[in-house]
């Protein structure tokens, strides 16, 4: 049994400029990781849903990167404008929204 009832890691890596990988900070995950956590505990999901920072994923390719458990949905190419449908949808309803999935995950069923 997990202390909540979803976990959700987002990667808030930061390379250097010059770094061809690129990385999620420099894509502005930091930002985005607060104001998730801020709609959490404006819903009053805070215990329930943690909002973990997370180092390299392994998929700086697709970042903003994030994942979440205990489903192990996988999200990429992330902007503040998803964060309000990834609560809403994933994190309250289970939903799945195909289009944030990222290219590993399109054809999993969960
Ligand atoms: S820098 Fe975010 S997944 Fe690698």
């Amino acid at each position: 049994m997990s202390l909540y009832q979803k976990h959700v890691f987002v990667c808030e890596n930061l390379r250097d400029d010059a770094d061809v990988r690129g990385s999620c900070a420099q894509k502005g995950s930091i930002e985005f990781r607060s104001l998730l956590k801020k709609e959490i505990e404006l819903r009053g999901l805070k215990g329930k849903i943690r909002i973990n920072k997370a180092g390299c994923l392994g998929t700086c390719k697709q970042g903003i990167s994030m994942v979440i458990y205990p489903q192990g949905i996988w999200y990429g190419r992330l902007s503040e404008s998803d964060i309000p449908e990834i609560v809403e949808k994933t994190l309250v309803q289970n939903e799945v929204i195909s289009r944030l999935l990222m290219s590993f995950m399109k054809n999993r069923s969960f």
